[in-house]
This record gives structure tokens, C-alpha cells and sequence, in this order.
């Protein structure tokens, strides 16, 4: 019998590869560059399943222009590049890699908090550069993590990773989101479920771990960065978009709040001009999951999907899994 055919957009973990090729037809996008459009539709002509990153755009018009495609496979947790409506619509099933990059990516939004408040770039930079003097009493103070008051934007898998690693360092913990998590999380995790405004008011540090969804789109604005402490360090490891980075960078540069530790960007791998300039800001590229064994689990967990589809199975992760009552022909 004929594997089924798989496009990978681009090269993507060993195992996850190794999966896959066992049970498919599996061809890898060669170049060490995102494929354009166009390139992307082309590589899927005749193909059943595409394995995909967050950097392509899976929606109406790609599935239209790739009708061999019967499941579209994300690895990432994130899924704002695919329009699962028009996957739905199109009997596409859609997939994405959730729960095996939580505590890897909670270690990076703690990573940056305690950069951004400890000036540790600041200082590596200072290090190198030759010119410092040796220690001085004044010398790259910066804010203190422990006992502080964490704000936490989204209380998912993520978003409590945070709150349990914030518990070692004796912070105060509070948390906004469209849920309330029970109450035995809330209780194991010492946190304080508080309105948005209050968020933005009282945290030290604010970190964001929500979803960009329409409603999350620049939910910190210019509006929202003046509520905020003129002490206050933001944290963005969700998504770019989630902020107005034009309306960040003026808050950084005019004092509006202190510091802001960024994982990903508003229109990546593009900068909001100013950014790369400010002291304040520790920029990372977007490598919250980037740890060797997570982004092994990510692709494995994709080539799960793709495999259990072809078997007659349920994709263990699948963001629209009624789709399989009325798959593409
Ligand atoms: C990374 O940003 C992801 O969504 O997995």
C-alpha cells in the first residue's frame, strides 16, 4: 500500500522525522529559510498531510490551493498562523502540540523576569566590552525578585508554570483571565485571581500568557503601559501581537515602566524601530520552547497526529477533531 505523502515546511527534529517516516512519504523543505507562500502551496500539491510551523499561514486560500491536503500538523503549541474555521470548513483537520512545552517555556518567561530585573545582558555586555572598572557600589542596580508581586496574564499550563516557579522566590502572585482557575489551584499555587485593571496597577512584574485572539490583540496598549507601575517589568513569551510594540518602546524610552524581557514581537522577525536600542529591554528570539528534548516531544507529537489520521485514529491533539465525522474525499 502507498504511504501517504507529507510535506515538512522546514527541517524539524530527528525524532519527529524518524516518526514520520515510517509510516509516510515524507519530503523536508531543503532550504534554511521559511518558504514563501506560494512555494508552500506548491510543495503541497499531491500531498496529505502538511507539518507546518507557527512562521506559515494555513487558511482558506492555501487549503484551497493544496485540496490533496487532508490534515494540517502545527508544531507549536500556538496556533494563531492556522484558520482552523476554514480548516473545519474545508473537512481539514488541524492539529497543534500542547502540554509537553509548559514548564520549558515557564523557565524562560522566569529566565527573562530575572534578566530584565538583575540587568544580567546589561552586565554580561559590560563584562565584554573591557571597559568595567571593577565593583562598584552603584554600579547596575537593579530590582529585586524575591518578595515582589508577580501579575500573571493567562492562567493556563504556562501562565501556573510561572506561579509555581514564583512561589520559590517568596513572590506574591496575582492572575487575570477570562476563567477562574478552582480553587485548589488557586490555593496549591498561593495565587490571587484579581481583575485586569487591578493587574496593571499593583504587579512588579507582569507576565503575559495568554492566547492572540482577537480579544488579546495590543491588550497592552499606550492606555494599559500608563496604568502600569513606572517600576514595573513587563514579560512577553505568548505572542507578539498581544502588545503595541510602538506603544512599548515609547513607555521604555520615557520611563512610563522600567524594563521589559520579550521572547517574540509584534511583526517578527522585524523589530519595532528604537527597541534594539534601549538598555531596558532584554530581546530574546522567540525560543520559549527551545530546550532539545521539548522540541523533540513538539515534533514527535505532530508526526502523532499525522500518523493516528492515516491509521483511522483520533489525532491525539487535535484542534478540530469533529472534522473527522466529514473528512476531505
Ligand atoms: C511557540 O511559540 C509555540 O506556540 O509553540
Amino acid at each position: 500500500m502507498n504511504k501517504p505523502a507529507v510535506f515538512v515546511s522546514r527541517e524539524i527534529p530527528q525524532s519527529g522525522l524518524d516518526l514520520l517516516r515510517e509510516h509516510c512519504d515524507v519530503s523536508v523543505w531543503p532550504h534554511d529559510r521559511t518558504a514563501t507562500r506560494d512555494e508552500l502551496i506548491a510543495n503541497c500539491q499531491g500531498k496529505a498531510a502538511l507539518v507546518c510551523l507557527l512562521t506559515d499561514k494555513v487558511d482558506a486560500g492555501l487549503l484551497a490551493a493544496a485540496p490533496s491536503l487532508k490534515i494540517v500538523a502545527n508544531v507549536a503549541v500556538g496556533f494563531d498562523n492556522l484558520d482552523v474555521a476554514a480548516g473545519t470548513a474545508a473537512g481539514v483537520v488541524m492539529s497543534n502540540t500542547p502540554g509537553v512545552l509548559d514548564d520549558t517555556t515557564a523557565d524562560l518567561a522566569f529566565a527573562l523576569l530575572m534578566a530584565t530585573a538583575r540587568r544580567v545582558v546589561e552586565g554580561d555586555r559590560l563584562v565584554r566590552s573591557g571597559t568595567w572598572g571593577g565593583w562598584g557600589i552603584m554600579q547596575l542596580l537593579g530590582q529585586d525578585v524575591h518578595h515582589a508581586k508577580l501579575g500573571i496574564v493567562g492562567f493556563g499550563r504556562i501562565g501556573r508554570g510561572v506561579a509555581r516557579r514564583a512561589l520559590g522566590f517568596n513572590m506574591s502572585v496575582c492572575y487575570c483571565d477570562a476563567i477562574r482557575a478552582p480553587e485548589e489551584v488557586e490555593r496549591e499555587l498561593g495565587v490571587t485571581f484579581v481583575p485586569f485593571e487591578q493587574l496593571l496597577r499593583e504587579s512588579d512584574f507582569m507576565s503575559l500568557h495568554v492566547p492572540l485572539i482577537p480579544e488579546t490583540h495590543h491588550l497592552i496598549d499606550a492606555a494599559a503601559l500608563r496604568k502600569m507601575k513606572r517600576s514595573a517589568i513587563l514579560i512577553n513569551t505568548s505572542r507578539g501581537p498581544v502588545v503595541d510594540e510602538v506603544a512599548l518602546v515609547e513607555a521604555l524610552r520615557t520611563g512610563v515602566i522600567a524594563g521589559a524581557g520579550l521572547d517574540v514581537y509584534e511583526h517578527e522577525p522585524k523589530i519595532a524601530q528604537g527597541l534594539t536600542a534601549l538598555p531596558n529591554a532584554v530581546l530574546l528570539p522567540h525560543i520559549g520552547s527551545a530546550s532539545i528534548a521539548t522540541r523533540n516531544k513538539m515534533a514527535e507529537i505532530a508526526a502523532e497526529n499525522v500518523i493516528a489520521f492515516f491509521q483511522g485514529r483520533m489525532p491525539p491533539t487535535a484542534l478540530n477533531p469533529d472534522v473527522l465525522k466529514t473528512p476531505r474525499a
